[in-house]
């Protein structure tokens, strides 16, 4: 038989007890990965994961908070291994027009998307392999100028950004760094986003050349590819999934 492309490998993801960070996670126990998982909703990612023995840690994180992320490099730490990647999932953003967007709205959309992602990738580092990879998610609203979502957008292009800038400084070390730009992607995300309107989600995949929203499994194909040996020449790159949306 092949040997499973994550075999034996450790790797952390944060977000997977929902959407595409879960889709992650589940993809990459399919391929023989050994996980440590961070999600604020603990029960969920208990209930999904609690009876796989190669899900080593459950942590309950919000990856907004320091001392929470704090918590991931110690699972780490305590497994005395090395990670093979690390995939920060977590992100979202409120929905707001420019002039009632307020400084709280602000911050939490930088934490939830560009401090999160920097911190857990900062908290990883230490234990990263020298032949290992970060894998970020950053969105099409990282270079698009969509309405109602300028925050978002803004710190979804500070990830892409971070991508390049982490594949720039950790070459040397063995460590890639790619991004992941996913178009409207089938998550409870989307869905709160579409507010359960059925003109606003037509309205969407009339857009979607490639004519089917996108699901999670799509986008958690592309990290395992980022995150393993197969993309051993890729860094510093974003990976647009779209289906076309933004090529139209
Ligand atoms: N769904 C889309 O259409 C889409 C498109 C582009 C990019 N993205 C990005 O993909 C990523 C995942 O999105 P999704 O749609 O799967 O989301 P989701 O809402 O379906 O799942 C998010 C997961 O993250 C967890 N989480 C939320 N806030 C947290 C916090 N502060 N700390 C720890 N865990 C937290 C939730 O409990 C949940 O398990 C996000 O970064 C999002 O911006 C999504």
């Amino acid at each position: 038989m092949n040997k499973q492309l994550m075999e034996g490998e450790l790797c952390v993801v944060t977000g997977a007890a929902a959407g595409i960070g879960r889709a992650i996670a589940e993809r990459f126990l399919e391929e023989g990965a050994d996980l440590i998982i961070a999600d604020f909703n603990e029960d969920e990612a208990r209930r999904l994961y609690g009876k796989n023995p190669h899900v080593l840690s459950i942590l309950k994180v919000d990856a907004t908070k320091p001392e929470d992320l704090d918590k991931i490099g110690d699972a780490v730490k305590n497994t005395g291994r090395k990670v093979k990647a690390v995939l920060p999932i977590v992100g979202n953003g409120p929905n707001n027009m420019i002039e009632d967007i307020t400084p709280e709205e602000f911050r939490l959309t930088m934490d939830l998307n560009v401090f999160s992602s920097f911190f857990t990738v900062q908290t990883v580092l230490p234990y990263m392999s020298d032949r290992s990879a970060i894998v970020l998610i950053s969105s099409i609203a990282g270079f698009q100028g969509g309405k109602n979502a300028l925050v978002y957008n803004a710190a979804k292009a500070a990830v892409r950004s971070m991508a390049r800038s982490f594949a720039g400084e950790l070459a040397e070390r063995g460590i890639r760094a790619n991004a992941i730009s996913p178009g409207p992607t089938e998550t409870k995300a989307f869905t709160e986003f579409v507010k359960g309107d059925e003109d606003v989600r037509a309205g969407i995949l009339a857009n979607i050349p490639i004519g089917h929203i996108g699901q999670p499994k799509e986008i958690a194909a592309i990290a395992l590819f980022l995150a393993s040996d197969e993309s051993s020449y890729v860094t510093g790159a974003e990976v647009i999934a779209d289906g076309g949306f933004t090529n139209r």
